[in-house]
């Protein structure tokens, strides 16, 4: 004879209205403290939606000129660019009809790749901290995501392509539908298919993978994105994306900013390098951005170092 087996019954569940890309430390429900409504808010007020959507629904989008809002910003980075490409290579490269660029091969393409360029200069902190790009990387990452690598690339006349790739490197498939990493790259020159664009496999993000070795090599799906200089393009971590390769003489020239999750381990440790003047010179969303205020960071509420041999626990942020 069968006898029922009563049933443990748990505590019911609270429901959790939050979206994962803004949970909190723990959960949604008790940590999540308005941050959705923040970043919409903002998203709502500098006239982004259409961005936000396309970063949704295509997995990147581009900012116009005139959506960065940056002044001559754009100007001002690639002459500083060009000051340190001339530095090392000891003539100033010309972006037009240049073609004496001796091309190095680097993971991101022939060309001159400058890393850490934010360390030289004051002025790579401003695009750093230009409000509508980091309104949308927020949106992606949340409001306590950092600087994972900041570099400058010059891209120059080669007939190789830069094969599809997502940007969740080293991680195993399948990737959560959020992103984790993300990029926002400022075109310091127009960026078309016969000047080596980027391109993009709309929607990709969506497949949480890597392409297969098969699908990285055929990008007939690709859209190359045409952009003009001073416009600043944003992807999710893991979208499919590639690059044309470079017909036209001349360079292409792009500031790189890749951001991450506070609780993966950034390309560069920035919270390390960055010095305490630049600190102060900037707004406290740049000390988080910088990884100074990630909780288990090893650093306290003033951004030492934690002696954890001294059992000092108290004074995280
Ligand atoms: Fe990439």
């Amino acid at each position: 004879m069968a006898t029922s087996v009563e049933q443990p019954v748990g505590k019911a569940l609270p429901k959790l209205n939050a979206r994962a890309e803004f949970t909190g430390l723990f959960l949604p429900s008790d940590s999540h403290d308005g941050a959705e409504e923040r970043v919409m808010a903002e998203i709502l007020e500098l006239g982004l939606e259409r961005n936000a959507r396309e970063l949704d629904n295509l997995g990147y989008t581009v900012l116009a000129p005139e959506q960065v809002a940056a002044g001559d910003l754009a100007d001002r980075l690639r002459e500083k660019l060009l000051d340190f490409a001339e530095e090392n290579l000891g003539f100033r490269p010309d972006l037009e009809n240049g073609d004496q660029i001796k091309a190095e091969i680097t993971a991101i393409g022939r060309g001159h790749f400058m890393p850490a360029v934010m360390f030289k200069d004051p002025l790579f902190e401003q695009a750093l901290m230009t409000r509508s790009v980091l309104a949308l990387m927020t949106y992606l990452l949340g409001e306590n995501c950092v600087l994972s690598s900041n570099s400058a690339m010059l891209k120059v006349r080669a007939p190789e392509k830069l094969e599809l790739h997502t940007d969740q490197v080293g991680q195993p498939a399948p990737f959560p539908p959020y992103a984790q990493v993300a990029n926002a790259t400022w075109a310091l020159s127009d960026y078309s298919p016969e000047d080596g664009a980027i391109k993009f496999v709309p929607g990709s993000h969506k497949l949480a993978r890597h392409p297969t070795v098969g699908e990285a090599i055929d990008d007939s799906s690709a859209i190359t994105i045409s952009a003009p200089a001073g416009s600043v393009i944003i992807w999710s971590g893991n979208t499919w994306h590639g690059a044309a390769p470079r017909t036209n003489p001349g360079g292409r020239l792009s500031l790189i900013f890749l951001f991450c999750r506070w609780y993966l381990m950034p390309q560069m440790m920035h919270r390390q390098w960055i010095s305490q003047e630049a600190l102060a010179r900037n707004d406290d969303r740049f000390t988080v951005l910088m990884g100074k205020r990630s909780p288990y960071s090893g650093l306290d509420s003033d951004g030492q170092p934690v002696d954890f041999t001294l059992g000092q626990s108290s004074k995280f942020a």
